[in-house]
């Protein structure tokens, strides 16, 4: 199993879970807490949400993707211009990550990436598709 990339998120999640489920005296009042506090938790989950820049270096995607510039493979601002408004983009692109493949961009194709895992996969292909 790789580590977790995003070891802030579960934590709190689990913590606000816990205290929404905790039998409290005065029920109302417990909801309320447990309410009040998943709320608050909230921001701090997503301000921790993925740092898919730390994914992406980890992943090696840097050796051959520029931000802006091609590499090796297209920079991933290109990316994100060539599919704009294509709805479907981000499932293809997540499994093109995932499984490699050629003929977008050129004749050099992307390898593989098995040790991504799916889920990971589709939040690159996302973060991709936002870099324009
Ligand atoms: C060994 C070099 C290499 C590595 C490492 C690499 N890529 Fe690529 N990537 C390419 C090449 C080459 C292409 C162009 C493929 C084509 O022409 O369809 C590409 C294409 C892409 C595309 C566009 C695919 C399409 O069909 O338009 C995305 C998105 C992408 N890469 C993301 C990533 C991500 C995310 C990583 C890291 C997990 C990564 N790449 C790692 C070489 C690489």
């Amino acid at each position: 199993m790789p580590p977790n990339p995003y070891p802030a998120e579960l934590p709190a999640a689990r913590v606000a879970a816990r205290v929404a489920h905790r039998p409290a005296p005065l029920p109302a009042l417990g909801t309320a807490f447990g309410l009040a506090l998943a709320l608050a938790l909230a921001p701090a989950a997503s301000h921790a949400a993925p740092d898919m820049q730390a994914l992406a270096e980890k992943s090696g995607c840097f050796s051959c993707h520029g931000m802006q510039n091609k590499v090796i493979g297209p920079g991933f601002a290109e990316v994100a211009a060539k599919y704009k408004g294509d709805g479907e983009a981000a499932a293809r692109l997540a499994r093109k990550i995932q499984e490699g493949g050629k003929g977008n961009w050129g004749r050099i194709p992307m390898p593989p990436h098995p040790g991504l895992k799916e889920a990971e996969a589709r939040q690159l292909a996302d973060w991709v598709l936002g870099a324009g």
